[in-house]
C-alpha cells in the first residue's frame, strides 16, 4: 500500500458502521441535505444489529409507563447508568417505535391488533416489542431499505483503520477497500462511529465474527479515553458449547431453568423474578450451578432451559429461529426436550464516552469537536453496569438518530480541516508492517489464547488474582504480537491481513477491560469480584475513564454518575 495511491474523498459527514445506529444517523443527515458517506467492513445487512432477537423496549402496555421503564433501567444498571440519558431514551421509546414502524417495520401483533409486547428480564412490565424472534433483522432490513431509497452512499467492505484526530478535533477517517486494498481518506466536517461491540474477545460469545471492537483501539491509540470497559454483559442463554444466542424471549415466553438435579435453581438466587431476574443475576446463577458440579451435558458445562410445557403454537410462531438454532447446532428440539445453554459474552456496556448529544468526550468534562458515537461502541451511559434485554436496539436506533440530529445542528459551525495524503501514513505503515513482518507467531493461535484467557480470568467471576494473571497474559500477547507473520501478501480480499489488525485491536481494548476491573474493587452489575462481593457506592459510584499512557499501560480517572430521580438502593429481584 503506497501513500501516493491514497484517494481523498470529501463529505459533510462520514459514518463508520452501517447497523441501526449508523444508518439512523445517516438518514437524518441525508434528509437535511448533507453529503454523507457510510463506511462498513461488511454489507450493511450483515451488521450485528440484525442478530438482536427478542425485542425493543417501549412502554406501550396498558399498565406500563415511561417512569417504570426508566426506573427498571436505572435499577438494572445497578445505579451506574446516567439518569438524564436514561430518561431521554425511555421517554422517546414509544415515538421511536412509531417512527420505525412508519418506515415499514412489521412487528408481531397481539389479539387486538396492537404491537405485541413480551416480558424480558429485570423489567416490571412486559415491554419488549417484537417481530417473532427476528426483531433486529426486521428493523435492520427496514432502515437499510430506507437508506437505500434515500440514496445514501455506502462504502461496503471497506475497513476503517484510523481516525484523523488532532488537538481536540476530528476530520474524518483513513480506510481501505477490502476488495482491492485501495487506500483512502474520508475527509469530513463531522465523523461518527457506530461500529458495535467487542464480544469476540471472549471464547464463548454470541457475537458476529466482525465484533472485534476496532473503534475502541483506534480511539485509544489516538489518546482518547474509554469508559466503563470493565462491564461486559454475559447473556444467560447461549447455546451450549457455542454461545450462539438463544433469546431471552425463551424465558420471557415462560422457559424454565433446571440443573442436573432437576431443580429449578433460580428460586435460590432470585425468588421473586426467577428466570426473569436481570441478566447479570441469571448468568451468575447458571455459572455457579456449573461450578458447583450441577451442570448438564457431556462436559457438565451447561444447564437446561425447558420450554416443553409451552403450547407448540407459541414456539412455532414466536420462537421459530430459536428452535431452528437448537436443532441445527445441538440436535435438540425444544418442542420435545429441554435444550442446553450457558452464559455467553454478549454485550459491551462500556465504550467510547459520549454526552447526551452523542458527542465524544476527551475527558469526563471535555468534548471533541466534530466527533460522535452511538450504539454499542459508545457509552452514553444508559446501561451502566448491566443492560436490560431489549434496551440495546432501542439505544442504537434512538441515539443513532440523536447523533444524526446533533451532526446536522453542528455541521455548519464547523470548518472543514482539509486532509492530505500524509494523514493516511499511520494506516499505511500499519498495513505494510502487518504484511511484511516475518516473525513466527500466528494470528489464530494468539487470538485463541486471548479468547480463552479472557473467558477464564475476566469473565463472569473475577478476583484480584485472576485479573492480575490476565494482565500479565495480555502483556505477553502484546509482545508476541510484534512477532507475527501472515501468509497472504495479496491485495485482494486479504482476510489474513484484516484478522491480524483486528487481533491487535482486541489485545489493546482487553487491557481496558482488565485494568478497569482490577481497579474497581467492588461488585456491581455484570462486574462481579469474588473478593469484593458487595457494591461500594462510597468509593465506586463512578464511571471509569481509562487512557493509554505509553505503549501498553493505562491511566485511570473517574467521573461522576448523573443521578436525577433515583437514589441508589440495594438491588433485589
Ligand atoms: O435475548 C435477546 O433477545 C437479546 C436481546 C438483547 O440483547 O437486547
Amino acid at each position: 500500500m503506497q501513500l501516493e495511491d491514497v484517494k481523498i474523498y470529501e463529505y459533510d459527514a462520514v459514518i463508520v458502521g452501517a447497523g441501526l445506529a449508523g444508518l439512523a444517523a445517516a438518514r437524518e443527515l441525508k434528509e437535511a441535505g448533507k453529503k454523507v458517506a457510510v463506511i462498513t467492513k461488511l454489507h450493511p445487512l450483515r451488521s450485528h444489529s440484525g442478530a438482536a432477537q427478542g425485542g425493543i423496549n417501549a412502554a406501550l402496555g396498558e399498565d406500563d409507563s415511561v417512569e417504570l421503564h426508566m426506573f427498571d433501567t436505572v435499577k438494572g444498571s445497578d445505579y451506574l447508568g446516567d439518569q438524564d440519558a436514561i430518561e431521554l431514551m425511555c421517554s422517546k421509546a414509544p415515538e421511536t417505535i412509531r417512527w420505525i414502524e412508519r418506515m415499514g417495520a412489521v412487528f408481531s401483533r397481539d389479539e387486538k391488533g396492537r404491537i405485541a409486547i413480551r416480558p424480558f428480564g429485570g423489567q416490571s412490565r412486559p415491554r419488549a416489542c417484537y417481530a417473532a424472534d427476528r426483531t433486529g433483522l426486521t428493523l435492520l432490513q427496514t432502515i437499510y431499505e430506507q437508506a437505500y431509497r434515500a440514496g445514501i452512499e455506502v462504502f461496503d467492505e471497506w475497513y476503517c483503520a484510523d481516525l484523523l484526530y488532532e488537538n481536540g478535533k476530528a476530520k474524518g477517517v483513513a480506510a481501505y477497500n477490502i476488495r482491492t486494498s485501495e487506500p483512502a481518506i474520508f475527509n469530513a466536517k463531522v465523523t461518527m462511529f457506530a461500529t458495535g461491540g467487542y464480544g469476540r474477545a471472549y471464547k464463548i460469545n454470541s457475537n458476529a465474527h466482525a465484533n472485534t471492537g476496532d473503534a475502541l483501539s483506534i480511539f485509544a491509540r489516538r489518546g482518547l479515553p474509554l469508559e466503563d470497559m470493565e462491564f461486559v454483559q454475559f447473556h444467560p442463554s447461549g447455546l451450549g458449547g457455542s454461545g450462539i444466542l438463544i433469546s431471552e424471549a425463551a424465558r420471557g415466553e415462560g422457559g424454565r431453568l433446571y440443573n442436573s438435579e432437576g431443580e429449578r435453581f433460580m428460586k435460590r438466587y432470585a425468588p421473586n423474578a426467577m428466570e426473569l431476574a436481570s441478566r447479570d443475576v441469571v448468568s451468575r446463577a447458571i455459572m455457579e450451578e456449573i461450578r458447583q458440579g450441577r451442570g448438564v451435558g457431556p462436559n457438565k458445562d451447561a444447564v437446561y432451559i425447558d420450554l416443553t410445557h409451552l403450547p407448540k403454537e407459541t414456539i412455532l410462531t414466536k420462537l421459530p429461529e430459536l428452535r431452528d438454532l437448537a436443532l441445527t447446532f445441538l440436535g435438540q428440539d425444544m418442542l420435545k426436550e429441554p435444550i442446553m445453554i450457558a452464559a455467553t459474552a454478549h454485550y459491551s456496556m462500556g465504550g467510547i464516552p459520549v454526552n447526551i448529544r452523542t458527542q465524544v468526550k476527551s475527558s469526563p468534562t471535555e468534548l471533541v469537536e466534530g466527533l460522535y458515537a452511538a450504539g454499542e461502541c459508545s457509552c452514553v451511559s444508559v446501561h451502566g453496569a448491566n443492560r436490560l434485554g431489549a434496551n440495546s436496539v432501542l439505544d442504537a436506533l434512538f441515539f443513532g438518530r440523536v447523533a444524526g440530529e446533533s451532526m446536522v445542528e453542528d455541521i455548519d459551525k464547523i470548518e472543514l480541516e482539509r486532509a492530505t495524503k500524509e494523514d493516511a501514513r499511520p494506516m499505511i505503515e500499519k498495513v505494510n508492517w502487518t504484511k511484511s513482518n516475518n516473525g513466527n507467531e500466528r494470528v489464530p493461535q494468539l487470538r485463541a489464547e486471548l479468547q480463552e484467557s479472557m473467558m477464564m480470568n475476566a469473565g463472569v467471576f473475577r478476583t484480584e488474582e485472576s485479573l492480575l494473571k490476565q494482565k500479565e497474559k495480555l502483556k505477553e500477547l502484546y509482545q508476541r504480537y510484534k512477532n507475527i507473520r501472515i501468509d497472504d501478501k495479496s491485495n485482494t480480499f486479504n482476510t489474513d491481513l484484516q484478522e491480524a489488525i483486528e487481533l491487535g485491536h482486541m489485545i489493546d481494548f482487553s487491557l481496558f477491560i482488565v485494568e478497569g476491573a482490577l481497579k474497581r474493587k467492588e461488585s456491581r452489575g455484570a462486574h462481579y469480584r469474588e473478593d469484593f462481593p458487595k457494591r461500594d457506592d462510597e468509593n465506586f459510584l463512578k464511571h471509569t475513564y481509562a487512557k493509554f499512557n505509553g505503549e501498553f499501560d493505562l491511566d485511570i480517572e473517574y467521573g461522576d454518575v448523573v443521578i436525577t430521580k433515583y437514589e441508589p438502593t440495594e438491588r433485589k429481584y
